[in-house]
């Protein structure tokens, strides 16, 4: 028997589809139920309902042998796990993004100044000391804006993250990007792409050696019905 930690919430569908095309099935009430636990029909899976940000944990500590996740959830868990096979769904990207005038502003600075002290808007002209940035990705920002050298407060939010420029709570944003629909209904726009994910497959270090084969069959079942 293998475990497997699905996301609940977008990922959901999504992940349903991809095990079920894989012959992998579950009661059809996984999405509407509040149960957390589900067998599969041909009882050689049990899946377990989770918080996004906790599928890396779970599979990191064994408790699920292996999860499917987002790579945002990923990097900011710096969880480590087997990542391998892309699951093709769940495309969208990590970005700082600010009030849409500043992408007009650091165009300028980046034409005039040459890219050496032009990050994601922040220019010798617009610097301040340090930048406030809200974001639920507190690791992956803090990397980002270290990596450039430029002082940085970290707001931790849970969600509804573009609020907080628009607000006065932070300058700037680091979130996912989908659609873009959200920034633009907000007056807010991409300032710089920090990195692009998708739907991962995570698989626990021991059980890959442990139920080999078992996760072997699995990854080939997933990869021949990704689409
Ligand atoms: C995510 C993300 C953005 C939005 C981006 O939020 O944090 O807010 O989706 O999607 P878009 O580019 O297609 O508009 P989510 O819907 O998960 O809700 P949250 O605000 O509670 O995090």
């Amino acid at each position: 028997m293998l475990v497997i930690a699905l996301c609940k919430g977008r990922f959901l569908d999504p992940s349903l589809d991809l095990l079920s095309r894989a012959g992998i099935r579950f009661a059809d009430d996984v999405a509407s139920s509040r149960k957390l636990i589900f067998q599969s029909d041909d009882k050689r899976f049990r899946a377990v309902l989770v918080k996004p940000a906790d599928v890396p944990t779970y599979v990191e500590y064994g408790a699920a042998d292996i999860g499917i996740a987002g790579r945002d959830v990923v990097m900011e868990s710096r969880a480590d796990v087997l990542q391998p096979l892309d699951l093709n769904f769940g495309y969208c990207k990590i970005a700082v993004a600010g009030p849409a005038e500043t992408r007009t502003e650091a165009r300028d600075c980046i034409s005039e100044s040459g890219s050496a002290n032009v990050v994601a808007g922040f220019s010798p002209r617009s610097y301040s000391p340090t930048v406030r940035v809200a974001t639920k990705y507190p690791r992956i920002t803090l990397d980002y804006f270290n990596a450039r050298g430029i002082p940085v407060e970290i707001i931790s939010l849970n969600g509804s993250i573009e609020l907080a420029p628009l607000i006065g709570l932070a300058d700037r944003i680091v979130d996912l990007v989908e659609t873009g629909r959200t920034l633009k209904e907000n007056g807010l726009a991409v300032l710089e792409v920090i990195a692009e994910s998708s739907a991962k497959l995570l698989i626990n270090r021991a059980g890959y050696q442990t139920k080999r084969a078992e996760v072997l069959t699995l990854i080939q079942a997933l990869e021949k019905a990704r689409s």
